[in-house]
């Protein structure tokens, strides 16, 4: 199909190309992250309700590059390393708690919990409140589907008080721990967002909120679709498996091909600041333009036999975690869990081998590939 298309349906631009998203995610002038600037008021949220304004995400150069700065500096690579035994430990532990369960299904015993708990430890939010942090990602991800834009307003307005209480909940609770980090500074994560500093400039306490929330939204999810379409492959490829088995220095490679081939964000919203031309075609300015990096990730221009999954592929440019100045700041961290997770697994499992009479379910959400039920 075509690279770059209008749907006129949506009234949005869709992206498809791999050469085309390239150009786009490096380009943030002409394609801007805050996409709210193209929603129609009619589909704000009402002011007092929580958005996705004023996340990192969403926020374009100069202040992008000031935040991220900022928040760097305390998620550093350092920090990330440091949490390889913490993490092996508690793979352990989740898999020894599913043990003398007749069937082990990878998803709900692994890999759902093991990032939620990771994120919650790096924070360092108590570990009695880990059910909390568990409820919150919970009724996160279900209220992803509920908010349906074509309802009756008073409908709409219902689901979304529904769907705002777990985040109101959420950011008082980080917001009550940020401030007692600042009298009581401790060996954690939001120790160090409430103390960092660059160039004279610190985080105002409702980024440190943001982020700590943008931690749970964009790196609990997705790391549980990367281990379960990691395992899902080497299922489905059991010369892979053997080889991955025999050779464990080529997991990162056997992950970074998982990643192309089901990309857990398949899609990202950017909106045009001004008219471009991309990929033969005319788009003008203020239109809503959606990047779909699951496509682009399989398009044949950039990746011969797309749709094989061969972990020997080099280079392999995927765009799993985005590209340019918004690169995915938790990519160290969801290849750590990923590595770590698959090694044990292998090492436990004498063969990943999905149960034939337990068919794998995937998530329904055409912007989310992943596996929700995966049956060992
Ligand atoms: C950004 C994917 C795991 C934190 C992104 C972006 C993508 C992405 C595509 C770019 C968004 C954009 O350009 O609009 C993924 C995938 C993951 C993953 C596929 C797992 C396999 C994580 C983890 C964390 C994390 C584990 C943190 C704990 C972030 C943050 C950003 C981001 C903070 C925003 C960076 C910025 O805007 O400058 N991620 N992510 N992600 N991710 Fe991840």
């Amino acid at each position: 199909g075509p690279a770059v298309e209008f749907s006129a349906d949506a009234g949005m631009w869709n992206v498809y190309g791999h050469p085309e998203l390239h150009e786009v995610l490096g380009d943030p002038a002409a394609f801007s992250s805050d996409t709210m600037r193209v929603v129609p008021a009619s589909m704000m949220p009402s002011k007092d309700d929580f958005s996705l304004d004023g996340f990192i995400t969403q926020i374009d150069p100069p202040e992008h590059g000031k935040l991220r700065k900022l928040v760097s500096s305390a998620f550093t690579r350092k920090v990330v390393a440091d949490l390889e035994p913490r993490i092996a430990a508690l793979t352990h532990e989740l898999l020894d708690a599913a043990r003398d369960r007749e069937r082990f299904e990878l998803v709900s015993d692994l890999a759902y919990p093991l990032p939620v708990i990771v994120i919650a430890e790096l924070l360092g939010v108590p570990s009695g409140d880990r059910a909390l942090f568990k409820r919150w990602a919970d009724a996160l991800f279900q209220s992803d589907a509920k908010v349906s834009v074509n309802r009756p307003s008073d409908e709409r307005e219902a689901e979304l008080q529904a769907v705002m209480k777990p985040w109101k909940e959420m950011s008082d609770y980080l917001a009550g721990h940020a401030a007692q980090r600042r009298r009581q500074p401790r060996a954690d994560l939001l120790t160090r967002l409430v103390e960092a500093e660059v160039d004279g400039e610190r985080l105002p306490d409702d980024q440190v909120v943001n982020f700590a929330i943008l931690l749970l939204l964009a790196g609990h999810i997705t790391t549980t679709m990367l281990l379960g379409n990691t395992v899902l492959c080497l299922d489905a490829y059991p010369e892979q498996q053997d080889r991955a088995r025999a050779d464990r220095a080529s997991i990162p490679a056997v992950i970074e091909e998982a990643l192309r081939l089901f990309t857990p964000f398949a899609a990202l919203g950017r909106a045009t600041t001004r008219e471009v031309k991309l990929g033969g075609v005319t788009i003008p300015a203020d239109q809503m333009v959606m990047c779909w990096l699951g496509a682009a990730n399989r398009d044949p221009r950039q990746f011969p036999d797309p749709e094989a999954f061969d972990p020997h592929r080099d280079p392999n440019p995927h765009l799993a975690f985005g590209r340019g100045i918004h690169f995915c700041l938790g990519a160290p961290l969801a290849r750590l869990e990923g590595r770590i997770a698959l090694n044990i697994l292998l090492d436990r499992f004498e063969r990943l081998r999905t149960d034939p009479d337990d068919p794998v379910l995937f998530i329904p959400t055409p912007t989310l590939t992943g596996v929700r039920r995966l049956a060992l």
